[in-house]
């Protein structure tokens, strides 16, 4: 009995041994790490994905765009965590409140593009409500007053990203404000 348990420990402190560098590996990569300061924002889909989003590519009040990190000095986008994908929308400035206009460029505002319910990554837009809406359980979120829940079952806002224009492009000027993914992860 006691050599079966040592052989079954053995077997087991292997297996685990093995998987530990794929583990770090995974850790250090850059493309699953959360946005950095200064990283640049590309376009995350449709057909400019990898372009540089710039200032002038967000219309107020229009259509936010999914973004994803990418290194400025390296190249690296961070495509390899979809917990990197950022909601970003341009607003009136006049319209945000509080800590969101110390985040803000130029009323543009940074979300995690997660929900933090059970995890839906797919928003729509209200442009009449100038909100997000996530459409697996209608949860709803005011872009200009920190992403507070306005409907729906998710339990806490959205974390922020604050963002700055440099040069025209948008970049990142801090780290989320929060744990990004649902509450249940
Ligand atoms: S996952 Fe977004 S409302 Fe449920």
């Amino acid at each position: 009995m006691t050599d079966r348990r040592i052989v079954i420990k053995a077997a087991l402190g292997c297996g685990i041994g093995a998987m530990l560098p794929e583990l770090t590996l995974a850790q250090n990569d850059p493309r699953n790490a959360r946005p950095q300061v200064g990283d640049r924002l590309v376009f995350a889909d449709g057909d400019q994905k990898g372009a540089l989003i710039t200032l002038e590519a967000l219309r107020v009040g229009g259509q936010p765009v999914t973004a994803i990190p990418k290194d400025a000095a390296s190249g690296v986008v961070r495509d390899g965590s979809r917990l990197n994908q950022i909601l970003l929308v341009r607003l009136d400035p006049a319209r945000l409140q509080g800590d969101t206009a110390e985040r803000a460029a130029q009323g543009v505002v940074a979300y995690s593009a997660v929900c933090t319910h059970t995890g839906c990554d797919s928003f729509s837009w209200t442009p009449e409500k100038q909100s997000y809406k996530c459409p697996c359980h209608d949860s709803e979120f005011d872009p200009a007053d920190g992403a507070k829940v306005i409907g729906g079952p998710a339990p806490r806002r959205l974390p922020a990203l604050p963002v700055k224009v440099i040069d025209g492009q948008l970049v990142v000027a801090g780290v989320f404000t929060g744990r990004v993914g649902a509450t249940a992860n």
